[in-house]
């Protein structure tokens, strides 16, 4: 017999109870579930609702049913519909009339808000911690590789000399701030919605700040309507969870590139990279592409939820039951993905000299080439256009511009003399960066400084 079963003249049909149940998937919340329950139960003996007696079995009871859960041996059924009645269920089995009184002064709408709460605000910590390593892991390698000089590339086409440590670097910076987001959404999720009963709130004095600290949130909710019907943390997480994707795709993305032979930048290790059934040669970087694929199921979740919410009048309605598949799927793929990608990373290897040579072979230094023009009293506009010009010489006459004879400089304009040779090596056009937080030598090293007093905070 279902729990809300008295007002019902006829059985739920077998399709509806498949359809409507949800314990397939929100059996993973039993943790948070029993340990809201035992807070609950907790306050309702210290108010009064129940007996400390009561509360001793029940909390008792709760905790031996956590164990029987995790070691698999509780069974839960289509007709249990979802987690939290499963385990009211199985509790009222083995402990008889006291655990019917455990619902008291609670709804499953307060219930569920928390549960998905107390199990965001986990996966947050998670999170978080598999972020950090990957920093850690990039910071690494930059500090230890990073002065590998490489092109800097503008719409795939290269444009300017860089260190490899400016580039690792700045995937350091996206994901400081996805940590930073994740530290923000932790805030707002950190905020007790138990005790709001079903919508409005509950006819007992309940102590939701006993509450609050027996499951450590930060406050609680001061408007039941809107903490039942709240999942805006869901979506600030699913949508810290994309952005997070996405850089991790990017990443991936350029891995994919730089490990093709014509780049030859890099060589990924062979552990994370698999091989072809029909061509004998291949080694493909099949971890990047994944991640580069699985970016699309987390903003589907995305998607999903945004969808989900945007008509839904107050409070709860079922259809919010559909928050969670996407939800545990982006946090299972996320989470699997940042574990993956520290020793990936550290598999890789760098190719200094075909970085090199890419740039060697190039016209990355035509700007230093426009700036030493500056330098010679031209306007920008008119240095640019001279350079461009150098450019088209060069092309045509199959030469870079460290090989144009100091004659042909000078037929373009007499304000060239030898000092140019100096200013186009590519090592200079590196440390002639002097903007704050720019590819120099000294630039780079003090970005390492502030990302590393950023992680060494952590
Ligand atoms: N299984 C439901 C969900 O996940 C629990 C809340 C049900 N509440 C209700 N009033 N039917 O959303």
């Amino acid at each position: 017999m279902k729990a809300w079963q008295g007002r019902f003249k006829e059985s739920t049909h077998h399709l509806m109870e498949k359809f409507n149940a949800s314990i397939v998937f929100d059996k993973r919340l039993y943790e948070v579930d029993i340990k809201g329950t035992i807070a609950h139960v907790t306050m309702l003996s210290k108010i009064g609702i129940i007996t400390e007696n009561e509360k001793d079995i029940l909390v008792k009871g709760l905790n031996t049913l956590f164990q029987d859960i995790k070691s698999g041996q509780v069974e839960f059924t289509l007709q249990d519909e979802d987690i939290h009645m499963g385990i009211e269920r199985v509790l009222t089995e083995r402990l008889g009339p006291v655990a019917k009184k455990m619902h008291t002064g609670r709804s499953r709408n307060d219930q569920v808000a928390t549960d998905i709460k107390l199990y965001v605000k986990e996966a947050i910590i998670e999170i978080k911690g598999l972020l950090k390593e990957v920093m850690e892991t990039i910071w690494t390698l930059s500090n230890e590789y990073g002065f590998m000089m490489m092109p800097g590339y503008t719409h795939l086409q290269k444009a300017q000399p860089i260190y490899l440590a400016y580039h690792l670097n700045a995937y350091i910076h996206m994901f400081k701030r996805d940590y930073e987001r994740l530290e923000d959404v932790y805030k707002r999720t950190d905020v007790l919605p138990l005790g709001s009963g079903a919508l409005a709130g509950v006819n007992y004095s309940s102590d939701r700040e006993l509450l609050a600290e027996l499951l450590g949130f930060e406050s609680i909710t001061s408007n039941g309507l809107d903490a039942v019907s709240d999942r805006d943390y869901i979506i600030e997480f699913q949508s810290t969870l994309s952005m997070m994707m996405m850089h991790l795709s990017r990443f991936s993305e350029e891995l994919i590139l730089w490990q093709t032979e014509q780049f030859g930048y890099i060589t990924i290790g062979d552990g994370f990279t698999t091989g072809s059934s029909l061509m004998p040669q291949k080694k493909n970087p099949d971890a990047c592409e994944l991640i580069r694929g699985k970016t699309g199921r987390v903003y589907g979740s995305l998607m999903n939820i945004l969808t989900v919410m945007k008509s839904l009048p107050l409070a709860y309605n079922k259809d919010m039951q559909e928050d969670k598949e996407g939800l545990f799927d982006s946090i299972d793929t996320v989470a699997l993905i940042l574990s993956l990608f520290a020793p990936m990373l550290e598999s890789i290897e760098f190719h200094e000299s075909k970085m090199k040579s890419d740039v060697y072979n190039s016209f990355l230094n035509a700007t230093e080439l426009a700036d030493y023009l500056v330098s010679k009293q031209f306007p920008f506009r008119e240095a640019h256009h001279l350079t461009g010009e150098l450019v088209k010489y060069c092309i045509e006459n199959n030469l870079f511009l460290l090989d144009v004879p100091l004659k042909v400089y000078q037929s373009y304009t007499p304000l060239i003399d030898e000092s140019v040779y100096e200013v186009l090596k590519f090592e200079n056009a590196l440390e002639n960066k002097m903007s704050f937080g720019s590819t120099s030598t000294k630039s780079v090293k003090e970005d390492l400084q502030i990302l590393k007093g950023f992680l060494d905070a952590l």
